[in-house]
Formats: structure tokens, C-alpha cells, sequence
């Protein structure tokens, strides 16, 4: 039978998945047990789950993750505890209800810096106290560059500058130890001018004594894109620098982006694209195990080709009707040509 992926890779790094809650039982559980040693929560740790309101927070969804982790010897990710997506908006509101960016009085937003600055202190210090003993690695703030150049103009932004990213590093490290992985998550890490503006950010935190411990590679790539090379340079940037790096979000599109045209079935995905995507990752996971000294962790971002983020996506772009098919296990928990080729590297 076919060989655990995560064996395959104990000398080089875990291997993981992202998950909902529903998929810890049955044969996603199944697949978790005998191929994965490290997971990640694809939505129920992000801020509008955890404190949807002030104060209450709901932890009920991530413990089952944690439990389950627990129960199978896996590592956990967190993911994450700062996001501008996924947050609920009482965290932008002032003490009157008044949205805190507003356009026309640029006063009312530096007013409110200290205010959202202790609602950041408080949300990660309150998570981080519950889970520093469970979880190893800690998304502390995600997406924070902008595609189109510099920092992403977030209300995380707007209202504190980078201060929340500061407080938001240095309240993880306080409560969870020197312990805790504390990581910059991103997309598009390997593309040059964004890949530089992290690189600026993280040289200017780190100087002013914030506690990074590693970069946050999503990858959520494409069979042509972004080239080897590209990857590998981004991964030997952030290492030189004394940080580790994890690959959090893997998934490898059929398509470009927009992903349109998209096959409308997976019956009708042809096999030379399968072919060409188990080349794609045969390369891929070869450049992670030559750098594997600089990655400590593989995540896929889901399990089976059952259930991705990207179908949206292809159903999006293609008028309500598309499939794609990122992952290394097809629809019906079978392996794929591509599983194959990260076994094996033929
Ligand atoms: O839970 C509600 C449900 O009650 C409602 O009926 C349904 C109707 O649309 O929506 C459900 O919420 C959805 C949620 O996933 C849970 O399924 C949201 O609409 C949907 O937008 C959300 O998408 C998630 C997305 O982040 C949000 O931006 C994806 O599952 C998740 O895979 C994706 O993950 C992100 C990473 O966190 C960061 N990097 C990019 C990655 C892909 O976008």
C-alpha cells in the first residue's frame, strides 16, 4: 500500500494539512492519521472565530482541532492571529460605535492607535496563554505586504502604522515562551518586488529587536508559476537572514489567475495535465529537500481534491461551474500521479 507521506519526509521536515473541524472524523481522519504529523485550521482560528465579539471568545472549533492533533501526535499550526480578511469589525469600532478609519478626519484614526493596540495585545495574549503548550508554530500576522507595493493598507495599517505587527510579535513571544515559532505569513513570496518588501519590513522589526522567528511561505502556486528558481531564492533571502522558513499553504492550480478558462468536472480533467502536475511537484518537493536545512514544515492547504478554497474560486470565475485539483490525493482518497512522484522522485 502507498507509503505515508509524512515518513517519507521525517528527515527533512513535517508535513501538513489545513482542516475543518467536520474533517476529523471519517476518511479525511483516516488520511490525517497515516499521512500527515503536523495541521493547521483552514478558518476556525482566524480572528471573526475565535472573538467574534469583544471579550467572548469561542474556542469550542479550534479544541477539536487541538484535541484531535493531541490525540494523533501532530504538530499544530496556528493560523492566524492577525488578519485584515476574517476579522470581525468591533475590533475597528471607537468606544462610541464610530468606524475608527475615517477618510475625512485623520485624527479620529491616530486617536484610536492605543485602543486597537491593546484590543491586539489582548485577543493574542488571550489565545497564545490557552495554546502555548500545544501549539509550535504561530501565525502572527498574515498578508501584511501589499501585491502592488509596500505594506498592505489594511485598517491594521491605517489606525497603528506597523505597531500592531510589533505588539502583536511581542505579546506571542511573552506569553508563549521562547518556545514558539512566531512567523510573517504570505502569498506571493516568491515574486521579486514583494518578496523585497518583506524582506525591508523584516530587517526593520528585526532591528528594533522584534522577535520573527520564521517567514511563512504560502505557495498557493500554479503547474507554470512561479519558476524554481524564484522559490528557491526567496527561501535562501529569509534563511540568510537567521530566520526558518515553513511552506503553510501548498496547493498547485491547473489553472492561471484568474483561473478561467476551468474543467467543469473532474472526470474531464485530462491525464497529461495530472502528468504535468506530478512533474511540477516532483521538482517542487526535490528543491525542498535540497533546502530542507532552511524549511522546517510542508502544509497542504486541505487534504484530498474533495475539498479545496480554489473550487470556489474556478466555480467563480466560470459562471457557478468549475473543479480544479491542486493536491497529491484525488476526489476519492486515492493517490494521484503526483503522490507518486513525491514518493518516489523518479
Ligand atoms: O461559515 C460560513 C457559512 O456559515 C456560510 O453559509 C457560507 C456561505 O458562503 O460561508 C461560510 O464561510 C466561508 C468560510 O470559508 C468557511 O467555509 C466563507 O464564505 C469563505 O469566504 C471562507 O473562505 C476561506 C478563505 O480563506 C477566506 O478568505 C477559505 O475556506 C480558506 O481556505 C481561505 O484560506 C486563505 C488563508 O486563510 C490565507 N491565505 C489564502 C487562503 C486562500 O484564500
Amino acid at each position: 500500500s502507498a507509503p505515508q507521506l509524512d515518513v517519507r519526509y521525517q528527515d527533512s521536515f513535517t508535513i501538513g494539512a489545513a482542516v475543518e473541524p467536520s474533517q476529523l472524523e471519517g476518511k479525511d481522519a483516516a488520511m490525517l492519521k497515516r499521512h500527515y504529523n503536523s495541521i493547521v485550521a483552514e478558518n476556525v482560528m482566524k480572528p471573526i472565530n475565535i472573538q467574534p465579539e469583544e471579550g467572548k471568545f469561542n474556542f469550542k472549533e479550534a479544541d477539536k482541532i487541538v484535541k484531535f492533533a493531541k490525540e494523533n501526535n501532530m504538530d499544530i499550526r496556528f493560523h492566524a492571529l492577525i488578519w485584515h480578511s476574517q476579522v470581525p469589525e468591533w475590533f475597528f469600532l471607537d468606544k462610541d460605535g464610530k468606524k475608527m478609519v475615517d477618510e475625512k478626519n485623520p485624527v479620529q484614526r491616530m486617536k484610536n492607535k492605543k485602543l486597537l493596540l491593546k484590543r491586539v495585545e489582548n485577543h493574542v495574549k488571550t489565545i497564545v496563554s490557552r495554546y502555548k503548550d500545544d501549539v509550535k508554530s504561530w501565525d502572527v500576522v498574515n498578508e501584511v505586504i501589499d501585491d502592488g507595493g509596500g505594506l498592505r493598507q489594511s485598517d491594521w495599517f491605517k489606525i497603528t502604522g506597523t505597531d500592531f505587527i510589533k505588539v502583536a510579535f511581542e505579546t506571542a513571544h511573552k506569553y508563549g515562551g521562547n518556545d514558539a515559532m512566531l512567523y510573517i505569513n504570505d502569498y506571493n513570496t516568491e515574486v521579486e518586488t514583494k518578496r523585497d518588501d518583506l524582506y525591508n519590513l523584516i530587517v526593520d522589526l528585526l532591528e528594533q529587536g522584534v522577535p520573527i522567528d520564521g517567514v511563512g511561505h504560502q505557495s498557493h502556486i500554479q503547474l507554470g508559476w512561479p519558476t524554481l528558481q524564484q522559490t528557491e531564492d526567496s527561501i535562501n533571502l529569509f534563511a540568510d537572514l537567521g530566520l526558518d522558513n515553513q511552506i503553510t499553504e501548498l496547493d498547485v492550480s491547473l489553472y492561471g489567475w484568474p483561473p478561467k478558462p476551468a474543467y467543469k468536472t473532474y472526470g474531464e480533467i485530462p491525464a497529461e495535465v495530472f502528468k504535468a502536475q506530478a512533474e511540477r511537484y516532483d521538482a517542487l518537493f526535490k528543491l525542498y529537500e535540497k533546502l530542507d536545512d532552511k524549511i522546517s514544515n510542508v502544509t497542504f492547504w486541505g487534504i484530498t481534491d474533495n475539498h479545496t478554497w480554489l473550487d470556489d474560486r474556478a466555480e467563480e470565475y466560470n459562471d457557478g461551474v468549475g473543479k480544479d485539483a491542486p493536491f497529491v490525493f484525488d476526489p476519492n482518497y486515492k493517490v494521484k500521479p503526483a503522490y507518486w512522484a513525491i514518493i518516489d522522485h523518479k
